[in-house]
């Protein structure tokens, strides 16, 4: 899943050029490390828009990879786009492995001993969800409840909530039952595509049709415009939220969302000031500052003195100075300059 925009990276991240494509780590984009890191499972699906088609091919030629891509005819969101991967030609027994493209999980081969043992879970008919220890209430995640042991350190999910308010993260996280949703889900492809339609046949049907009425080009799959119709909507809302059958494991090894500022603070060195530098280091001196992110660009050098709690970034265009609490407000403020245009 490689076709949302990331627009709480902003202005790192753009419409044009969005976060999983960018190089954030040691010259590879979260794309890349994540294809790489699934490669071994079995075929590679990359579901995205046209926008995104020579992103996704130029990363995969690079790492070697063979990705076979679906091209949506429009962002719908998440449900839509699995809908299509779990109607794309194949066996009703199959395993599908979704998988985030903008994700930073250092350990490859914890992350697939982990799905390699939930395997069964998911031959079982479970919808395999993958949970993090929270470190705190976030809201920009989903929060699975567990409930009774499956077996192993499987156990059944009592409810899951998309991104609640604060009042509910704070709640959740003291109960002590929840865990994060990580985003990655493995599924066997009839229980998603049976539970796609007894709960959203707005988006199962013309997703199915879209497939079947599918432009094949090599390896690009052109869906039918049907697929515009498809109600936009997250897998969280459409299908997780609903389901009954949603096992958890826990997640083994770190994982990060980079999904946020904070999140790319977390994953940079700090000094001991808890200061982080990002993009062009070179550029960037900070004198007697505290809890500061920079990142800069090749075009200008950057001097803070005595600041704190800041997130500053700068671009070639655009330049965004943030206190740090309040940082996770950017997707709203984003789309709120978006259509102001
Ligand atoms: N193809 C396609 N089409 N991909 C999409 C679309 C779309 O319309 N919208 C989003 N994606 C991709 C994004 O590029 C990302 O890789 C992935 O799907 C998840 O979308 P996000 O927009 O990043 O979701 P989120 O982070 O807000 O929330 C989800 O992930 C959290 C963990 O990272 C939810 O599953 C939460 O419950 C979960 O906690
Ligand atoms: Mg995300």
């Amino acid at each position: 899943m490689c076709g949302g925009s990331g627009t709480r990276l902003w202005p790192l991240s753009r419409k044009a050029f969005p976060k999983q494509f960018i190089p954030l780590y040691q010259g590879k984009s979260l794309f890349e490390l994540t294809i790489e890191r699934i490669s071994g499972f079995g075929e590679v699906l990359a579901v995205s828009g046209d926008d995104y088609r020579f992103f996704v091919q130029e990363i995969s030629e690079k790492s070697g990879v063979d990705v076979t891509q679906i091209l949506e005819p429009s962002g719908r969101d998440t449900a839509p786009a699995m809908t299509l991967a779990a109607a794309f030609p194949g066996n009703d027994d199959d395993l599908l492995l979704f998988c985030p493209a903008d994700h930073f999980i250092p350990d490859g081969d914890k992350f697939g001993a982990m799905v390699s043992k939930a395997a069964d879970l998911a031959v079982d008919g479970w919808i395999v969800t993958f949970g993090v220890q929270p470190n705190g209430p976030s809201t920009a995640y989903g929060y699975i409840e567990t409930g009774d042991q499956i077996r192993g350190d499987a156990n059944k999910s009592v409810r899951f909530h998309e991104k609640p308010d604060l009042a509910k993260a704070l709640e959740f996280l003291s109960s002590g039952k929840f865990l994060w949703n990580s985003g990655i889900f493995l599924i066997k492809r009839c229980v998603l595509l049976d539970a796609l339609k007894q709960f959203e046949p707005g988006i199962y049907t013309p997703c199915v049709s879209a497939i079947a009425n599918a432009k094949q080009d090599g390896k690009f799959w052109r869906p039918g415009e049907e697929f515009n119709h498809a109600t936009a909507k997250s897998i969280d809302y459409a299908v997780m939220e609903q389901a009954s059958n949603i096992a958890v494991v826990p997640f083994s090894g770190t994982w990060s969302d980079v999904g946020s500022w904070d999140a790319m603070f977390a994953l940079s060195d700090t000094d001991a000031d808890n200061c982080g530098k990002l993009g062009v280091i070179e550029n960037i001196h900070l004198v007697d500052s505290a809890n500061t992110l920079v990142h800069a660009s090749d075009r200008r050098f950057i001097l803070t003195i005595g600041t704190k709690d800041l997130v500053i970034v700068d671009t070639p265009d655009a330049l965004m100075v943030s206190a740090i609490d309040q940082v996770e407000t950017i997707k709203k403020v984003v789309s709120e300059m978006a259509d102001a245009g």
